[in-house]
């Protein structure tokens, strides 16, 4: 008999369909009065601590699933990723992001090649250049020092790079070296975008990195246009060379383009845009910005994962454990949303990239309707991830998440803050108070209140209904040590993975985004069309009634 295409089509996906309904017999409360089982469910790596023992699973669940996950032959497919096997089939590609944080020594090979040295000969690069320009050996076409950088991008040339760069700038370490510069990002095509990041900048003292997978992403190109225009207005076009340079896989766009191409960092169409951060597309602007020492902390923190992600047993493998979660809640008990929820002000970019990868990575990478052969799926793939640091979050969406739909959480804790703060004479920290709400949240979703215990509490009958908490809501809580740059690193590998096993378990590909495609041809339409009205008089023809009224509305408000 022919291997099913469809993983729903195995007996260990029906298997675990049977099982929803044991499942649903259940609550929290009386899974985490078990030890044994809640001991089980805390697994550590590298000082990285992951608890799921309030995810609603049994032992025999998660014995189902790891068969659901030899049935998606998991292991195998995370062997051909690692081997440089083109898995991202549409795009016909490898996929190697693991190869951006591999150690010097290591082979990773793409089509017969060892991409290793290559990966080391960009960074050698931008260490050599980011420290020209941090010392001041690299000055601007004035003589002066750059001491701020804009970094063009959008997407996964924009999302990754901004949420380590959030993460980073509490780190005593990074916040010692990177004293006196700045960095900023403009990723919106949005005018206002433009404004408030060339705001306070002098373009003598500034330096602009242009980074675009692609070179052809109609907001970043024309961001760089513009910012080349602010540029040339100030200190003349040969400034350009001094000012402004690129990161990209296609060196001819950024020379046509008019920038040096001693001056690009390249990277590689093995590396989807957003799985980039580790490449030139994060390490230049963040090394111009921290130094290249900090940065491959952040490296070694990935690329420590990335072998435990490859070696470690079902069992003990965080992405893999957390990839599998997924899938059962989203696949088997049917919530199609996932809160992100680091309680830490730095991780606030956290969540935005994961939407995009996992983030950016998650939401572009799973968000398929279709097996990677074609075939329609026949459930839901993909999560609606969200999220927002607590305790912030708590005054916003949580009422929703306690006591309005079921949304599995992510709990990020930190156990040593970067920046504790003690009031005077008092023995709970700032971190102490932030971290209260961590251990708490869990647990109220988890157990909720009962009628009978708020009628004990001599709450009013006609509160009681307003003031009971289902509970048996799932969440899982990750406790990293610290969040300097190795520990950011580590993080972000964890997300990656995890998106990773859960498009490997739905048989989906998660490494291509044909569905950001249509939206993009639609606006090349509209741009024709207010091109042509503007410069020829065209009137609106070929778009729907709304579209044309919409249209007609706007370039009669913006004509001259
Ligand atoms: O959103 C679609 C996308 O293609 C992303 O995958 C990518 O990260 C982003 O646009 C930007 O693309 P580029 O780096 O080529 O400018």
């Amino acid at each position: 008999m022919a291997s099913p295409t469809l993983i729903s089509d195995t007996e260990a996906w029906k298997d675990l369909k049977a099982h929803v309904e044991e499942i649903k017999k259940t609550h929290l409360r009386d899974l985490m009065s078990d030890a044994d089982r809640c001991k089980s469910m805390m697994v550590e790596f590298d000082e990285v601590l992951l608890d799921y023992s309030r995810q609603r699973v049994t032992l025999k669940t998660m014995d189902k699933l790891f068969k659901l996950a030899e049935a998606a032959h998991l292991k195998e497919k995370i062997e051909r990723m690692y081997s440089g096997e083109h898995i991202n089939s549409t795009e016909n590609r490898p996929v190697l992001h693991v190869a951006l944080r591999a150690s010097r020594d290591y082979v990773m090979l793409s089509d017969g090649k060892n991409v290793v040295p290559e990966v080391w000969k960009v960074l050698d690069k931008i260490q050599e250049f980011s420290e020209r320009v941090r010392n001041g050996s690299w000055v601007g076409a004035t003589g002066k020092a750059l001491k701020d950088v804009v970094a063009i991008g959008i997407g996964g040339s924009f999302l990754g790079p901004l949420f380590v760069h959030t993460a980073l700038q509490t780190d005593p370490e990074a916040i010692n070296s990177a004293r006196g510069r700045q960095l900023r990002f403009l990723a919106n095509v949005d005018p206002i975008d433009v404004a408030r990041n060339i705001t306070g900048l002098n373009p003598e003292t500034t330096l602009v990195v242009v980074v675009s997978k692609t070179f052809t992403t109609a907001e970043t190109m024309l961001n760089a246009r513009t910012l080349r225009e602010w540029i040339s207005a100030a200190l003349g076009p040969s400034a350009v060379a001094k000012h402004m340079v690129a990161v990209s896989t296609n060196l001819t766009l950024v020379e046509k383009f008019g920038i040096d191409p001693n001056n690009a960092f390249a990277f590689w169409d093995w590396v989807g845009g957003r799985y980039s951060v580790c490449s030139a597309v994060g390490v230049l602007p963040l090394s111009l910005q921290y130094g290249f020492s900090v940065v491959k902390e952040f490296l070694m923190g990935a690329s420590y994962i990335d072998q435990h992600f490859f070696t470690a047993p079902y069992e003990e493998n965080i992405p893999v454990l957390l990839g599998l979660l997924s899938v059962w809640n989203v696949s088997f008990l049917g919530h199609p949303a996932r809160a992100i929820l680091p309680y830490s002000q730095a991780l606030e970019k956290f969540a935005p990239h994961i939407q995009q990868a996992s983030i950016q990575v998650s939401m572009e990478s799973n968000g398929k309707g279709v097996s990677i052969d074609g075939v329609p799926l026949p459930f839901e793939a993909g999560e609606i991830d969200f999220g927002e640091p607590g305790t912030n979050g708590q005054h916003s969406f949580y009422q929703l998440i306690h006591q309005g739909r079921v949304i599995p959480c992510d709990f990020i804790g930190i156990v040593r803050s970067q920046q504790p703060v003690y009031l005077k004479g008092e023995v709970v920290s700032n971190h102490d108070e932030l971290m209260s709400n961590f251990f708490a949240q869990p647990d109220a979703l988890a157990y909720g209140k009962t009628p009978e215990q708020l009628h004990k509490e001599n709450v009013p009958p006609h509160l009681i209904p307003h003031k009971t908490f289902s509970g048996n809501r799932p969440s899982l809580s990750l406790l990293l040590p610290s969040l300097n740059a190795y520990n950011i690193g580590q993080l972000l590998a964890i997300y990656e993975h995890r998106i990773a096993v859960e498009g490997f378990i739905w048989g989906i590909n998660s490494f291509d985004q044909w569905g950001v495609e249509l939206g993009k041809s639609l606006a090349t339409q509209v741009r024709k069309q207010l091109n042509a009205s503007r410069t020829k008089g065209e009137p609106v023809e070929g778009f729907n009634f709304s579209t044309t009224t919409l249209l007609t509305r706007y370039l009669k408000a913006t004509a001259d």
